[in-house]
Order: structure tokens, then C-alpha cells, then sequence
């Protein structure tokens, strides 16, 4: 499966030409606290790039649930052997009602490279309350960005936020690291 071609064929809810690079993994996984986090979230698994990289740092008895919308991309990330993952075909949107009905109580973290910057308005504010919802005390939710757009909007839904950046992926990447 060629991430280019889906790209192509599902723009606007890719949002990217090409799997995130090993530099916006580490960037994306390094505020997360691997040693406590037992309950991880990711929102757009895509090809598994950053999937991995959570996999290897998580806790033996850590879950992560890993959100994502495009059935070739479900069908990769359902290849990972980790009995760690669940891959969740459905929207972050439905991120509150997945853990009430599994009895989940809080995510320690929330991962995510959803194209926010670039999704309509409505969309966006859901996911932002999702993520308010679910995080516990403490958490982070990392988002990566191509732009700065939503910087006011992130500060308003989550005023603890901070900006980390790498030169190294295609296009170059902003993340927003916000703790609850
Ligand atoms: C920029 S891509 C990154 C994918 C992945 N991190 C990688 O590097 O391969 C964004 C991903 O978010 C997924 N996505 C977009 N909107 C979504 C939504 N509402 N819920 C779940 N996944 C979504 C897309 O299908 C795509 O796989």
C-alpha cells in the first residue's frame, strides 16, 4: 500500500504526502511520561510510523488504541504484531463514547497527526472536546501542525500548551504539546 497513492485519493483527510518521518516520532513521543502512561491514544495511525514508535517505548502493560478512518490504512496497522494495540476503525470524534463503552476511565496520553489545521471548524471543536474529555489530570495531547494557524484556538481550548519544531520531515512540522 503506497501512501503517496492514498494521499492522492484522500487528500483532505490525509493532509500529508508521505508517512511521518523518525524525527517527528521522537518529537511527538518524547513529552509523553512512558514510565506512568498506561492508557495511550493515538488519532491517525496511518502507516504505523508513529504507532511504533509508541509501541517501543510503552509499558509491558500499557494499551494503546489507535484511531484511524481509511481501511488501507486500518489493514496496515492491523498487521502490527502487538497484543498491546487496538486499531479502531472510526473517527478521534467518537474518541469519548470508545472508552465509556470499553470502561475506560481516562487516556494518559493523546497522540495525534489529524490534519486539525486543515479539517472544517465543526470537526475540529469536537475533536478538541474529545480530547478535553478523555485526558486525565496530567496528560498530555501532542498534535503535529504545518502551520501556526491554530495556535489561537489551541491556546483557548488548552491553555497550557507549548511549540516544539523539526526541520527533518516533509513537509517541515510544528507540535503543539498541550497538558491538561
Ligand atoms: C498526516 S496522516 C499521518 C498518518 C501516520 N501518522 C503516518 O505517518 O503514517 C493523518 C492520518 O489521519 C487520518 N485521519 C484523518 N481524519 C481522521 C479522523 N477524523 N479520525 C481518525 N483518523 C483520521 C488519516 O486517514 C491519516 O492516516
Amino acid at each position: 500500500m503506497d501512501f503517496l497513492i492514498e494521499s492522492f485519493k484522500h487528500w483532505p483527510t490525509i493532509g500529508a504526502f508521505a508517512p511521518c518521518s523518525s524525527a517527528v516520532a521522537e518529537k511527538m513521543t518524547r513529552p509523553v511520561d512512558f514510565s506512568r502512561a498506561r492508557v495511550l491514544v493515538e488519532f491517525g495511525g496511518g502507516t504505523g510510523a508513529i504507532t511504533k514508535t509508541i509501541l517501543a517505548r510503552m509499558r509491558p502493560d500499557a494499551e494503546l488504541v489507535s484511531f484511524e478512518l481509511l481501511p488501507a490504512f486500518v489493514s496496515a496497522l492491523k498487521r502490527i504484531p502487538d497484543s498491546r494495540l487496538t486499531v479502531v476503525h472510526d473517527s478521534a470524534a467518537n474518541l469519548g463514547a470508545y472508552l465509556a463503552a470499553r470502561e475506560i476511565e481516562k487516556a494518559d496520553a493523546i497522540i495525534s497527526t489529524l490534519p486539525v489545521g486543515t479539517m472544517n471548524k465543526a470537526l475540529r471543536a469536537r475533536i478538541f472536546e474529545e480530547v478535553k474529555g478523555a485526558l486525565g489530570t496530567g496528560g498530555r495531547y501532542v498534535q503535529i501542525q504545518y502551520s501556526l494557524l491554530s495556535w489561537k484556538e489551541i491556546k483557548r481550548n488548552f491553555p497550557e500548551t507549548s511549540l516544539d519544531f523539526t526541520p527533518r520531515n516533509f513537509p517541515p512540522a510544528f507540535f503543539y504539546i498541550c497538558e491538561r
